[in-house]
């Protein structure tokens, strides 16, 4: 298995892959250990002197480090012995094709750069397509030790020390009282979609940058209304539209079309401000 630079993969689609409830939760469960794995490779790695090397052709900059690929590994190796018939698309590994129809959607540490600077905007992300979309969602924060899970049946928070809760979203009847949030504005392709995000940004209350997937987490939490963001890639974003959905959000592409494969995303707590934000986009 090669790593650098690549060609997204494209999610292969089927006919959905039926789960009974009993099913769901058992991969679920299977999930939350995944998770554990990452965390245990990812700990030690944390908030020392770690080498990154860099993805991307300069002068772009996308960070990877011994950990990141670490945790994919321990992820894939426990989904080979467990589920020999599922697949896997990673970040740092790519993809593979698995017979069953199944496929575990992975980031193995989203928010490298805050993981390489020591701030806590990081989690592993571990979604299942089921074919069609991803059926399960699970965001894993060791060091906080906090997880997310996200799915038809239900969207929760565990915390270490605290115990689990229910997520909802809150409500948010106008733009112009929303809180808006972007994991940077350099994230954005081009002066276009800039401009966009802006016109938008403009209309809300305040916008606040930094977060990565932990602003979708914290959507699914009722303490932001709006997120706007691009350039993803379906690993970036898989593990957080069953967590949105399920808390009673919405989540999509810019012009309302499934958010599955990444790109232009946007998520509300509200559906009202997701119209007004839509529209705004629009120009
Ligand atoms: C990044 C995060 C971030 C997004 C970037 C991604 P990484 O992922 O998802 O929120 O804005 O586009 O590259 O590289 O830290 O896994
Ligand atoms: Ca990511
Ligand atoms: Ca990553």
């Amino acid at each position: 298995m090669a790593t650098g630079p690549r060609p997204e993969p494209t999610l292969p689609r089927s006919a959905a892959v039926s789960l009974s409830d009993p099913e769901l939760q058992a991969l679920a469960n299977f999930a939350g250990r995944l998770a554990d794995a990452a965390g245990a490779e990812l700990l030690p790695y944390f908030r020392t002197d770690l080498q990154v090397e860099n993805k991307a052709r300069a002068p772009g900059y996308d960070p990877v480090t011994l950990a990141d690929r670490a945790a994919e590994l321990a992820i894939r190796a426990l989904i080979h012995e467990t589920y020999p018939d599922h697949g896997v698309l990673g970040e740092e590994y790519g993809f593979e094709l698995g017979a069953s129809g199944l496929t575990w959607v992975v980031d193995p540490i989203d928010g490298t750069k805050s993981f390489m600077t020591g701030l806590l905007h990081w989690a592993t992300l571990i979604a299942l397509y089921d074919g069609q979309k991803p059926c399960l969602g699970v965001v894993e924060q060791p060091y906080v030790g906090e997880r997310f899970t996200g799915s038809r049946l239900g969207a929760s928070v565990y915390r270490r020390g605290a115990g689990e809760r229910t997520l909802r979203v809150r409500s948010c009847e106008a733009l112009s009282n929303a809180v808006l949030c972007s994991t940077a504005r350099d994230i954005f392709a081009d002066r276009t979609e800039l401009e966009a995000f802006d016109r938008v940004a403009r209309e809300t209350r305040m916008a606040r940058y930094g977060g990565d997937c932990y602003i979708y987490c914290m959507l699914a939490a009722g303490l932001v209304d709006l997120v706007i963001e691009s350039t993803l890639k379906a690993h970036d974003v898989q593990a957080l539209i069953p967590l949105v959905e399920a808390a009673g959000g919405v989540i999509s592409g810019w012009s309302g079309e499934p958010a599955i494969h990444g790109g232009r995303v946007i998520a509300a707590g509200d559906r009202r401000v997701y119209d007004q934000a839509i529209k705004l986009l629009a120009g």
